[in-house]
């Protein structure tokens, strides 16, 4: 059975209360549950993480390598900031796909930069908590091939 990681980063454990303007009203938790729905629908497997560590973040996907065949990460912040992330997923040699809530590109110069994209399949942005169904289908799509 095909088992995906899907990782969020620093602050998203706030989803619902911060930022609602920008990031919804949707928490994390609905969008783990949306996302355990889905699985079950397409009879994958899915390991739904968060940590605001950037070491933890690290290690979660070293220990992906040999458990999941793809992944789905909201970096938060750290896509703009770490070469350790992006090291990370290299290292770790798992197709992953960039995710995030808000369109990064329509929003301030500093989020135009993205560590994770140079070693991303693909990215998506601005869907908001539908983004995660989306990219559930295109890492399936993807290491289906
Ligand atoms: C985010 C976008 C990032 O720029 C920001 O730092 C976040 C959330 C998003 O999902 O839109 O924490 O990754």
């Amino acid at each position: 059975m095909t088992s995906l990681l899907i990782l969020n980063g620093p602050n998203l454990n706030l989803l619902g209360q911060r930022q609602p303007e920008i990031y919804g009203r949707t928490t994390l938790q609905d969008i783990e549950n949306q996302c355990l729905a889905l699985a079950v629908e397409l009879s994958i497997d899915i390991e739904f993480r968060q940590s605001n560590s950037e070491g933890e973040l690290i290690d979660i996907i070293h220990k992906s390598r040999n458990t999941h065949d793809g992944m789905i990460l909201n970096a938060g912040a750290y896509t703009h900031t770490s070469v350790a992330l992006m090291d990370a997923i290299s290292s770790a040699e798992i197709p992953t796909i960039e995710l995030h809530l808000s369109n990064i590109h329509a929003r301030e110069d500093f989020r135009h930069t993205s560590y994770i994209a140079r070693v991303a399949v693909g990215v998506i942005c601005g869907f908001g908590a539908y983004g995660y169904q989306m990219a559930i289908k295109a890492i399936l799509n993807h290491v289906d091939k």
